[in-house]
């Protein structure tokens, strides 16, 4: 039967699913496991790997986690999933759709296509979401949807989110949104810099060199702020991430946490493993990330040794 062909088929999807290791799915991996789930696209795919998606949920606070598996135009298919932190204000959390973007912004996806998660995307997470270009067409299908008796179906971001508030509010139309490529002048560093310790070896210029680039790369066009910081685990494996700005503040998404979701999504060590961080913010920044990213450390990583790099803007 010609429905057959397209109806996904449970035990082909599960050992698709188990099989796909990785927060970043190429092109051609997933088609494969598509075809190897008997579903006709890799949108349709996208909900069979919310399972196992949300068994990467670091979540000791609530034990609700949550999974997100998105697909972008390049073909890749991102993982996404909540991060929690033992010790810490609950502002400190990662929701999983907000990994999801933070990670296909690192893989240098140029747009979103369709998203599925586990859970009904929160008013942040529909915020955070405007920091897209063409949010509004991205599909979401909620998996849990079935639970409350209405089929899982495709609907816009538009839909979720009626006449939002976003970057048209505060932006030009020509300055770039998450996902488009970024390039933010540091200025010249200044000398003398924050250290409670000396990391071994070259890691410190590494921590530093890695933490740059992700300022650089930072989405912070309402602060004009730009942070980047990088951790390090104790085999020398350096992660690093950038401050993901919203229009609407509150649903930012800070360096710190930029830097924890790269180390997941790598399979890196636990957050509590961190032996050395690098944070890069302009002095006496009016969005400053230092204080937190102490706090932060002192809750999760009490013994790394933590360099801040101050930039003077040079005046243009
Ligand atoms: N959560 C998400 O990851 N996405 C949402 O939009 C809803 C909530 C997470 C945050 C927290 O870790 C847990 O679910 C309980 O709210
Ligand atoms: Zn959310």
């Amino acid at each position: 039967m010609g429905e057959e062909q397209v109806a996904p088929r449970p035990e082909a999807a599960a050992a698709a699913a188990a099989e796909l290791t990785g927060f970043v799915i190429s092109a051609e991996e997933a088609e494969r496991a598509a075809a190897a789930a008997g579903v006709a696209t890799v949108q349709d795919l996208l909900p069979l790997l919310v399972p196992s998606a949300m068994k990467r949920a670091i979540v000791p606070i609530s034990r609700f986690p949550v999974g997100a598996v998105g697909l972008g135009a390049s073909g890749r298919v991102y993982v996404g999933v909540n991060l929690e932190f033992s010790g810490l204000p609950l502002c400190h959390s990662v929701h999983a759709e907000q990994f999801l973007v933070a990670n296909a912004a690192a893989a240098g996806e140029p747009a979103l296509r369709a998203v599925a998660v586990s859970h009904m995307p929160c008013g942040h997470c529909r915020q955070f979401l405007q920091e897209i270009r063409g949010a509004s067409g991205i599909q979401i299908l909620v998996t849990t949807d079935a639970d409350e008796d209405c089929a899982p179906e495709w609907r816009t971001v538009a839909s979720l989110l009626l006449r939002p508030f976003g970057p048209h509010d505060l932006l030009p139309e020509n300055v770039p949104l998450v996902l488009e490529a970024h390039d933010n002048p540091l200025g010249d560093p200044v000398v003398a810099t924050v250290a409670n310790g000396f990391a071994a070896g070259d890691l410190e210029a590494r921590l530093r060199e890695a933490a740059e680039a992700a300022a650089r790369a930072a989405h912070a066009p309402y602060s004009e702020c730009p942070s980047g910081f990088a951790v390090a685990d104790g085999d020398g494996r350096i992660y690093a991430g950038g401050c993901l700005e919203s229009a609407a503040y509150n649903p930012t998404l800070g360096p710190v946490q930029a830097a924890i979701i790269a180390m997941v999504a790598a399979e890196g060590c636990p957050a509590g493993d961190v032996v050395a961080a690098a944070l890069v913010e302009k002095e006496r920044a009016a969005v400053a990330q230092e204080a937190t990213a102490r706090i932060f450390l002192e809750a999760v990583a009490p013994h790394a040794i933590f360099h801040v790099y101050n930039y003077k803007p040079s005046d243009a």
